[in-house]
């Protein structure tokens, strides 16, 4: 990573960082030099920390029994200067919360159908403060391509999360020490019901409030969330109440052959042709474009015609 690269911070690390420049200035040119403990400046030590890794404060003296920091020199220059817009960019060598650049015009473009959820999701990653969406509704129909689609946009400022597989310890350490813009969660309704309520806070203000060894850590960021859940009776109200909630209903016949044509013909490589036949076949029999995947599949090896009945007509019988 170059030693040119940008840094955002919020405006409430840089408000922060701009107090503890005027501390550093009132103090005495031998104290300067050993640096400042984290009760002088009113800083937690979690986000010191935070500004070490950034490259924005740097430790100057630890012992046991304390640690003392102070600011590099490269953020007390920079502290300088203001920036139009309201992010605040520091110069710094860090590893960086870089700005996304999404491709909004390619962004979906392989998902056929549901201009208005696209037009929505969109917007949405353009504000500059979050609508978080849910998507919603039976098997098969586009919920996680549509979370894959914006992870890919997104790269590294995206985190991609199984609610089923996620242990709630790790999730929330993992969230403040990456602090992704975008979370995605798959199967939100199998998250533990203690890392939903930690999404409240998260989705309404920003907050992570987490407990470590006896102390309580209090940190903020602006982040997006992306859901996506089967059924969502059993999701409690007040975490349904914070999404913009996105039904995805069972194709009609008309819908199924398109989609099911594009997919064979994108996702799965087969000629038009095939593809044609196979949504021909499968229309009326299946609304599952699973079900054509694997026809898809197996005719490669024994035709459109047995693999329809090997997979599909002979579970009608
Ligand atoms: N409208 C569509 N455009 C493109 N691909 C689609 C569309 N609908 C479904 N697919 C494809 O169908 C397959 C299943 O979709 P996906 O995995 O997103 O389903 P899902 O809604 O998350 O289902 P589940 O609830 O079972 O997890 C994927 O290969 C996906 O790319
Ligand atoms: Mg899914």
């Amino acid at each position: 990573m170059s030693e040119s690269r940008m840094v955002d911070v919020s405006q409430e690390d840089y408000e922060l960082l701009k107090k503890i420049k005027e501390y550093e200035n009132t103090m005495e040119e031998e104290s300067q030099r050993l640096g400042w403990r984290w009760h002088e400046v009113g800083a937690y030590t979690a986000t010191l920390n935070k500004f070490v890794v950034k490259g924005l404060v740097e430790v100057s003296y630890k012992s046991r029994s304390e640690t003392r920091y102070k600011l590099t020199d490269k953020t007390k220059a920079l502290l300088e200067v203001e920036l139009p817009g309201g992010t605040k960019v520091l110069g710094a060598r860090v590893e960086v919360e870089e700005a996304p650049k999404f491709n909004l015009a390619e962004m979906f473009s392989d998902i056929v159908g549901y201009d208005d959820l696209k037009e929505l999701l969109r917007e949405s990653l353009q504000l500059e403060k979050p609508i978080h969406v849910l998507l919603h509704g039976p098997p098969s129909i586009c919920k996680s391509k549509f979370l894959l689609d914006i992870e890919q946009a997104a790269g590294p400022t995206a985190i991609p999360l199984l609610g089923s597989a996620t242990s709630h310890m790790g999730l929330w350490d993992l969230i403040a020490e990456r602090r992704p813009r975008y979370l995605l969660i798959d199967e939100v309704e199998k998250l533990a019901l203690a890392d939903m309520a930690g999404l409240l806070s998260l989705m309404e203000q920003g907050r992570i409030i987490r407990t470590k060894v006896g102390r309580k850590l209090d940190e903020k960021l602006n982040i997006w969330v992306f859901a996506a859940a089967n059924r969502i009776t059993k999701l409690p109200p007040e975490l349904l109440s914070r999404f913009a909630k996105f039904y995805l209903k069972e194709y009609n016949a008309t819908e199924y052959v398109t989609v099911v044509e594009s997919v064979l013909v994108h996702q799965e490589g087969l000629d038009e042709d095939g593809a044609h036949e196979i949504a021909l076949r499968l229309v009326g029999r299946s609304h599952d474009i699973r079900d054509a995947i694997r026809v898809g599949r197996l005719s490669v090896r024994v035709g459109t015609r047995r693999a329809v009945e090997l997979l599909v007509r002979s579970r009608e019988e």
